[in-house]
């Protein structure tokens, strides 16, 4: 038995036509007007917790760093120096109080000001005060800092999240901390095609055999607010075949994780679109990214986070939790490549969506909003490729 059902559409909706997972022309297009406009994840305030501790997040071409800077602000700034246009900072690390350019030297305050310029002297008339790093859109949800490689900034994230702070506030997730550096996994798969899969709960009786039998069959998926969904799944009382499984609902069990009992056996899942996914355990939480490296090919950006506990059990129970998650993301891969292989086919037209592949309805829709073209049966002829934006 599924859980509620969305309510009633009894519009038959299609599949997006096979071209749009493969189409060179049409990625700089979804990076410009899909992906730029919206909030990017980009690091928790607890992984840069000292003055000059940044970490950078890179969409397409772009590149954004954000750092903690002297008085302890957050700040970012687009990833380039104002000089010749080198990118600056690479991944996460510490800045020893200010950002140099590690091409001529030119040397930024942490908030953002040119200071210093090697051979000043060999200028003309230099006006550092307009050369600092460009500032870019930040906000930050639940200790999470996100920005903006855009130049108007979306609806602020506490609106579009509001209906869900009150379910999430027991996690104190403004409090967790990162388990581990944020990781990277790069898929031969459309990044649409990965969001499409995250997007549906459809696929996980046959396609997450584990999650399945872990989880009860009531999962809740729920149409819950605009460009939020989310489901929620409760895990099973009856003891998994499997001794990871079982030992993960045995611990959880008997582990007091300081929570109400409406949280003690729930897996959260909440997908914002365009490309982001919060999955929210008991024990631990994650974030992860679908960032397209081209057509048919995305990079998968995630990154686990917890509430300090050095229990042994709370260990042990996030271990359990990564293997589960680590065999489910496995299946997820594999099923996606299988989808991308299966698009190749000339024989492939798009088929009818279930209701309960509704969110990502409302993935193409929002996609169609930005690109009309995508409902076209065919690749159009001429796509006007955006001024910068080459993947
Ligand atoms: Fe940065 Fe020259 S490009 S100092």
């Amino acid at each position: 038995m599924r859980g509620p059902t969305p309510e009633p559409d009894r519009t038959q909706h299609w599949a997006l036509p096979a071209w749009v997972y493969r189409h060179a022309p049409l990625t700089p297009l979804e990076v410009e007007r899909v992906l730029r406009p919206s909030w990017q994840i980009a690091t928790h305030e607890s992984a840069v917790p000292m003055p000059g501790d940044y970490t950078t997040v890179d969409l397409g071409p772009d590149s954004i760093v954000v750092l903690r800077d002297r008085d302890g602000q957050i700040r970012a700034y687009h990833n380039v120096c104002r000089h010749r246009g080198a990118r600056i900072l690479d991944g996460s690390g510490r800045c020893a109080g200010v950002v140099t350019c590690p091409y001529h030297g030119w040397t930024y305050q942490l908030d953002g000001r040119l200071t210093g310029v090697p051979s000043r002297d060999l200028y003309g008339d230099l006006d550092r005060g307009s050369l600092g790093l460009k500032s870019v859109h930040v906000d930050r949800l639940l200790g999470f800092v996100f920005v903006c490689f855009g130049d108007v900034a979306p609806a602020p994230l506490k609106t579009t999240f509001a209906p869900f702070l009150e379910e999430l506030a027991p996690y104190r997730i403004e409090e967790m901390v990162p388990l581990g550096p944020v990781g990277f996994e790069d898929w031969d798969v459309d990044w649409k095609l990965a969001v499409d899969n995250y997007l549906e709960s459809y696929h996980v009786p046959i396609g997450h055999p584990g999650l399945f039998r872990l989880c009860r069959p009531d999962y809740e998926d729920q149409k819950a607010a605009p460009m939020i969904g989310r489901g929620t799944g409760w895990i099973r009382d009856v003891p998994s075949p499997r001794w990871s499984e079982r030992a993960y609902q045995q611990l959880l069990a008997r582990t007091d994780l300081r929570l109400p009992p409406s949280c003690h056996r729930a897996w959260r899942h909440y997908s914002f679109l365009p490309n982001l996914g919060l999955d929210v355990y008991p024990e631990q939480m994650d974030f992860f990214q679908v960032l397209p490296l081209g057509p048919g090919r995305c990079r998968i950006r995630y990154g686990l986070f917890g509430l300090p506990d050095e229990r042994r059990e709370v260990r042990v129970l996030r271990r359990l939790s990564h293997r589960i998650n680590a065999s489910v993301n496995r299946e997820d891969r594999d099923l996606c490549m299988r989808v991308q292989r299966g698009l190749e086919s000339p024989s492939y037209t798009p088929g009818p969506l279930s209701g309960l592949e509704y969110w990502m309805i409302e993935f193409h829709q929002l996609l169609a909003s930005r690109i009309p073209e995508v409902r076209l049966p065919e690749a159009p002829a001429t796509f006007a490729a955006p001024r910068g934006v080459t993947l």
